[in-house]
């Protein structure tokens, strides 16, 4: 059986669904601080070679509350997506950052080498790069993160190295770039509030609901002006951790791996496949650059593609289709 930390948020939701696909059966741990219990519910009712086992409300900062899970089911191994992800907000509370997501992941590891788990998949960022000093960026692209979040990702990914040679704990490390899309049937897809991301605030300009959407920056050294990033599908990213969980069965050594395309986006391209896939004209107001976004970010993914196998198959209209049409149920 599989626990899925932070199993009712966004990406967790998504790879719950993969892994229901692939017959595993999953143990969803989360706190709702984040992730919705409609959620949960959309995973429970689907009928899948595997199964939603059970659903356990709880905090990863008290280690009791995870190690109960341990007590109640025979897990053998973890995938951990349970963490705070706003840049902006861990530049104001980094002691919320590293809390939650390092003493969170601490506890989580401990009850793994209590009961003899030895395999975890950990949803890293692109965030431990930090400012790039070329692209695509590879896995050997130095990682020095330039905000809490990104710290918290890599302080973890060198807990687990330390794990590995004290406990021979095998982990693997996907580092996700900018995530995008929804289930492609808008079962599930994603639901944050506040949201910062940029597919969903251009979608929420549409509806006629009188929104503008606010873009940010358009005087980067890039090819118009705005900033450019990687955008991989969430069905896509979620694939990716069934090949991870594969590869440490089959006896793998830690690893970690970039998600993305290989290809970058501008805003103003995003902007524009949103109009032409939702067939609005959105109303949109320039502003000035957000803090801490760097000009480009994009992955090279061919590591993945190598040793995983894994392919990704949708592209940017794929997910902002599949996004529109999740936005549309969340709107109602
Ligand atoms: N943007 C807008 N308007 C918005 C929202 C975003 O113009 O309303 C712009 C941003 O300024 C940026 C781009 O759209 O240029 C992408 O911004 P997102 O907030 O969607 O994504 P980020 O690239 O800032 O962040 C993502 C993840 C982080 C992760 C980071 C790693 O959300 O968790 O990638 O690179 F740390």
């Amino acid at each position: 059986m599989i626990l899925v930390t932070g199993g009712a948020g966004y990406v967790g939701s998504h790879c719950v669904l993969a892994l229901l696909g692939n017959g595993y059966d999953v143990v969803i741990f989360d706190n709702l601080e984040l992730g919705h219990i409609e959620t949960v519910e959309t995973l429970k009712s689907i009928q899948a070679s595997g199964k939603v086992i059970d659903f356990i409300q709880g905090d990863l900062k008290n280690l009791s509350d995870i190690q109960n899970v341990f007590k109640k089911h025979e897990i053998e191994v973890v995938v951990h997506f349970a963490a705070y992800s706003q840049v902006a907000e861990s530049m104001k509370n980094p002691q919320k950052y590293f809390s939650n997501n390092v003493d969170g992941t601490v506890n989580l590891l401990k009850s793994m080498i209590e009961n003899g788990v030895k395999r975890i998949v950990f949803s890293s960022t692109a965030a431990t790069y930090g400012e790039p000093i070329y692209t695509p960026i590879d896995e050997n692209h130095p990682q020095k993160p330039i905000n809490p979040y990104g710290e918290t990702k890599l302080k973890i990914e060198k807990i687990m190295d330390e794990y590995d040679k004290s406990f021979n704990l095998k982990s693997v490390r996907l580092r996700y770039f900018n995530v995008a899309g929804a289930d492609n049937r808008a079962r599930i897809g994603e639901w944050h509030e506040p949201e910062t991301h940029l597919i969903p605030n251009i979608l929420k300009s549409t509806f006629g609901c009188g929104k503008t959407f606010q873009m940010f920056g358009t005087d980067y050294d890039t090819i118009d002006g705005t900033c450019v990033r990687d955008y991989i599908n969430v069905e896509d990213l979620a694939k990716a951790h069934v090949l991870a969980l594969d590869y440490l069965e089959k006896g793998g050594e830690t690893n970690f791996f970039n998600l993305g395309t290989n290809n970058g986006n501008s805003v103003k391209e995003v902007f524009s496949v949103c109009e032409k896939v939702t067939g609005e004209k959105i109303p949109v107001d320039i502003q000035p650059r957000r803090e801490g976004d760097p000009a480009i970010l994009v992955a090279d993914n061919q590591k993945a593609k190598k040793v995983l196998g894994w392919v990704p198959e949708k592209t940017l209209e794929d997910s902002i289709l599949s996004a529109y049409n999740w936005a549309k149920k969340l709107s109602k």
